[in-house]
C-alpha cells in the first residue's frame, strides 16, 4: 500500500472541533486492517532509520500508532499523558492546541539517561504538541531528535518549529 492509498483511508471532516478546523480523522484508517498495518511498517521503517531505543506517544491518538511501532520493534514504549492520569511524581508542561490549550506529563524514571526517545504522533499541526513532548522528554534526560507523523498540515507551521529545536521530522502524507 502506498502513502497515497492510505491518504485516501483518511476522512475529512470539516468544522470539528471548532468552525474553521478541517479535522483530519484516523478513525478511518485504523478500521482497515490492511491499512493499519502498513501505517505501522512505514513509521517502524523510519523509526528504525532513526535508531530508536524507545517510542514516546502522546495521549490519545499518539498512543494508536507509538505502542504499535514499539511492540512491531520491540522496543520500550513510553506514553506521554494528558494531566492527572499517572499515579507517581511526573514531569509536567502546558502547551497551546490549534483549537485550545493542554497539559501533558511523563513518569521521568520510564526513560533511561541519553536514551534515544522517537515520537511518534497521528499529526503535526502547529507543533505545540510535539514541541512540548520534546522540551518534556529532554527535561527527562532523554536525547530526541526525530519525530515521526502520519499526517502532516504544513502550513500550520508544526514541522518548522520541531526543525528549529533540531528534530528532524518526518510524515507519512500532508
Ligand atoms: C491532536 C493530535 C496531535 C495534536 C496536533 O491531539 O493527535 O497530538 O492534536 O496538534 P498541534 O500540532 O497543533 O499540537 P489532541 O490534543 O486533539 O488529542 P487526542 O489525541 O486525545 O485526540
Ligand atoms: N489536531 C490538531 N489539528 C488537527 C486537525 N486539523 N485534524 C485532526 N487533528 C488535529
Amino acid at each position: 500500500m502506498t502513502a497515497e492509498d492510505l491518504k485516501a483511508l483518511i476522512r475529512t471532516v470539516p468544522d470539528f472541533p471548532k468552525p474553521g478546523i478541517l479535522f483530519r480523522d484516523i478513525t478511518t484508517l485504523i478500521a482497515d486492517g490492511a491499512g493499519f498495518a502498513a501505517t505501522i511498517e512505514l513509521l517502524a521503517t523510519q523509526a528504525t532509520a532513526a535508531r530508536a531505543e524507545a517510542i514516546a506517544g502522546m495521549e490519545a491518538r499518539g498512543f494508536i500508532f507509538g505502542a504499535a511501532v514499539a511492540a512491531r520493534l520491540a522496543l520500550p514504549f513510553l506514553p506521554i499523558r494528558k494531566p492527572g492520569k499517572l499515579p507517581v511524581p511526573v514531569l509536567s508542561i502546558d502547551y497551546a492546541l490549534e483549537y485550545g490549550t493542554d497539559t501533558l506529563e511523563v513518569d521521568p524514571t520510564a526513560i533511561g539517561s541519553a536514551q534515544r526517545v522517537v515520537i511518534i504522533d497521528d499529526l503535526i499541526a502547529t507543533g505545540g504538541t510535539a514541541t512540548a513532548a520534546v522540551k518534556l522528554l529532554r527535561s527527562a534526560g532523554a536525547l530526541v531528535d526525530h519525530a515521526l507523523f502520519v499526517i502532516d498540515l504544513p502550513d500550520l507551521g508544526g514541522a518548522n518549529r520541531l526543525r528549529a529545536l533540531d528534530v528532524a521530522v518526518s510524515a507519512l502524507m500532508d
